[in-house]
């Protein structure tokens, strides 16, 4: 049995059981008891007021009509027991620049006085703040800043393009930015200040842009919209001690906005709000992870995703822990740096992505020779299945087979981690996510929405869905209730669809089997095949296009592009495919960013269409998996002819 150090912390198997059985029972009485050791402004008054919901609108409320704010919960309430503890310890890209340590007192002043600097700027509660910056603290700072007042932060991930940012900016109606001159990321610098100028082209709602120095990349600063963060905190700070009154909250006031991609060409706002999404970070932090005072907990994510939204920023903060922010790549300058890192700050927990550890695998064991791992605890991995191979190494050469390994399935719609095992606590399986957490009712359905059920000992597959809510289940998708509704409870009413396939064992462990819709997961990151497609046409020789994934050995799923291409310009016999290929990936680096950029493109003449018009998928991913011979029914086709065509031409 482990050490109890939160009064919610499950300490050994049958306390799980024991857990879940109570929070499928009763789930208001077991979230009550979990939300009583957090700070509230003004506590509910009835247990009516913990759960109300309905999947059918959707509408789904914990706690509404209670008052807090998140970053009393993450900061003010450790000042007194470890203000002087690091909150935040920060590893620069480059080795050879000094780290930073910002303990919870330093943390809690800055962000006050940076909630100051918002207000200065005119920034409300409930206006949405566009925050696109590099991995420093000043990005943890921007966000907890904005939750201080109660603005709603939308963080962009630095890798977007210009008119990404433009469509997330229209679609939030943001007023403000905070942004970078620039961001340092393994040998490249990317120019984030030059991207928000561009990305503003046209735009007249925003009214502000604070711009915080990291690279000294000489940057246009417009009159009267652009202003300097290190300015701005100057006058904040020169009138002395600083503390903001933290704004109160409803429960139910939404924290923040993340553009996530969906099976059509546009992201979706998913909207999580204030308590229920605190409560469960840092229920599932302090449980996955078995997480104990003082441990240092890496999490290698980019803050611009929900990986580090919840498990860097919020759950840590909030369980008192000292959370690692990692501005580099784990390649740079080489591929020892994650275990560089290890060593000198003596790390206790390691979370990172299957394709981060296959990759860094691609380099053998030398970069980990003379490295001290010893204080590694426990290990954890997210954002795609774990095959057998990476989770091996990662256990023998990292845990030294002595950290216990957590997959954690979960998604950005569901703002924590739903199944996984608890590190020591449950049993682990290499590439399964395991148990549902408490509060978590899974179910496997076929394609007419029936529930599989299993006999004595059979494992199943089926399409994962969930049956009630979880405290930070997603709230709506911004500006647009309508499309929560028909992308999550409309496929299987009266039921929460993951999107995923799944196995379930006689044990009743899952598998993921990964995303049944047209979502592809590359590396760890969500893109829509439509997405895709639609930054493709955007270049004006096509004439149409169809992306499907494909296995790729480091990044799970690579993307394959049938290009029809206007003309015989693209004809490889022509010599002039490359040039054209080049051309496409430049334009979905423009529309979307580096990280949608298609791994193989295959010029066509025609697509596989069946007589209505519908591209038949099945048929492009069998041939881009290298599948040419049971390509199935093929007699629907409008142009049987074409397959063969694509066959001979695949890449
Ligand atoms: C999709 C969600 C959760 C934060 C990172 C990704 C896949 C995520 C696992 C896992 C198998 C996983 C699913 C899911 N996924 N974790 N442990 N095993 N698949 O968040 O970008 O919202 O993507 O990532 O397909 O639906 P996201």
């Amino acid at each position: 049995m482990r050490k109890m150090s939160y009064p919610y912390q499950i300490t050994s198997f049958e306390a799980y059981q024991e857990a879940y059985q109570k929070s499928i029972e009763d789930p208001a009485a077991f979230w009550e008891s979990v939300a009583e050791h957090f700070v509230w402004k003004q506590r509910w008054t009835s247990k009516d007021q913990v759960l109300n919901w309905n999947f059918t609108d959707p509408n789904i409320e914990w706690f509404k009509g209670a008052k807090l704010n998140i970053t009393e919960n993450c900061l003010d309430r450790h000042l007194a027991e470890r203000g002087n503890q690091p909150a935040i310890i920060w590893e620069p890209n480059s080795p050879d620049e000094p780290h930073r340590i910002i303990t919870y007192k330093k943390l809690h002043e800055k962000v006050c006085s940076f909630a100051q600097v918002l207000k200065n700027n005119g920034v409300h509660k409930g206006d949405r703040v566009c925050i696109y910056m590099g991995m420093i603290p000043e990005l943890a700072i921007a966000v907890l800043a904005c939750a201080r007042i109660g603005a709603i932060h939308s963080v962009v991930f630095g890798g977007f393009s210009a008119q990404s940012i433009a469509d997330r900016l229209e679609d939030a109606k943001a007023e403000f930015i905070i942004t970078c001159d620039g961001a340092f990321r393994g040998a490249k610098d990317i120019p984030l200040k030059a991207v928000i100028d561009e990305a503003l082209i046209g735009n007249k709602i925003v009214k502000r842009v604070i711009v915080c120095t990291r690279t000294h990349t000489p940057v246009s600063m417009i009159k009267g919209r652009d202003v300097w963060w290190e300015d701005e905190m100057k006058q904040v700070e020169e009138r002395g001690n600083l503390f903001i009154e933290a704004e109160s909250m409803d429960a139910e006031d939404p924290l923040f906005i993340l553009y996530t991609s969906g099976s059509t060409g546009k992201p979706k706002g998913v909207v999580h709000s204030t308590a229920g999404y605190m409560i469960y970070t840092t229920y599932t932090f302090v449980n996955v992870f078995q997480y104990q005072p003082n441990q240092i907990h890496f999490c290698t994510a980019d803050i611009g995703w929900i990986t580090g939204h919840s498990y860097i920023v919020y759950g840590p903060l909030s369980a008192g822990a000292t959370s690692l922010l990692f501005e580099g790549v784990p390649t740079f300058p080489d591929a020892g740096r994650f275990w560089d890192i290890v060593d000198k700050y003596k790390v206790n927990i390691l979370y990172t992505a299957p394709t981060a550890i296959r990759s860094l695998m691609g380099f053998g064991l030398g970069p980990l020779q003379g490295k001290d791992l010893s204080s590694l605890k426990v290990l954890g991995t997210v954002g795609e299945p774990i095959n057998e191979e990476a989770w091996h190494w990662y256990d023998e050469h990292v845990g030294k087979k002595k950290c216990p390994i957590v997959d954690t399935w979960w998604q950005t719609e569901t703002g924590g981690c739903l199944i996984s095992n608890m590190a020591g606590i449950t049993p682990a399986k290499p590439s399964w996510a395991t148990l549902p957490m408490p509060g978590v009712q899974l179910l496997l359905v076929d394609e007419k929405g029936e529930e599989i059920k299993a006999a004595a000992d059979e494992t199943i597959s089926g399409n994962l869905c969930i049956k009630a809510p979880w405290p930070s289940i997603l709230r709506t998708t911004y500006g647009d209730h309508e499309r929560c509704r028909t992308n999550y409870f409309a496929t299987y009413p009266g039921l929460y669809f993951t999107g995923d396939g799944a196995l379930r064992d006689k044990d009743g462990n899952y598998r993921i089997t990964g995303r049944v819709d047209d979502v592809l997961n590359v590396s760890g990151h969500r893109i829509g095949t439509a997405e895709v497609e639609n930054a493709i046409n955007m270049h004006a020789g096509v004439v149409e296009s169809a992306v499907v994934g494909f296995p790729h050995e480091v990044k799970g799923q690579g993307i394959y592009a049938y290009v029809i291409y206007q003309g015989s310009q693209a004809q490889d016999s022509h010599g002039s495919g490359d040039l054209v290929r080049k051309d496409i990936l430049q334009t979905v680096t423009r529309i979307i960013g580096a990280i949608a950029k298609p791994d193989k493109i295959q010029f066509v003449s025609g697509l596989p269409k069946t007589r209505s018009g519908k591209i038949m998928r099945r048929i492009l991913r069998k041939i881009a998996e290298g599948e040419t011979e049971n390509l199935g029914d093929t007699s629907t086709l409008l142009d049987p002819g074409v397959v063969d065509e694509i066959k001979r031409g695949r890449r």
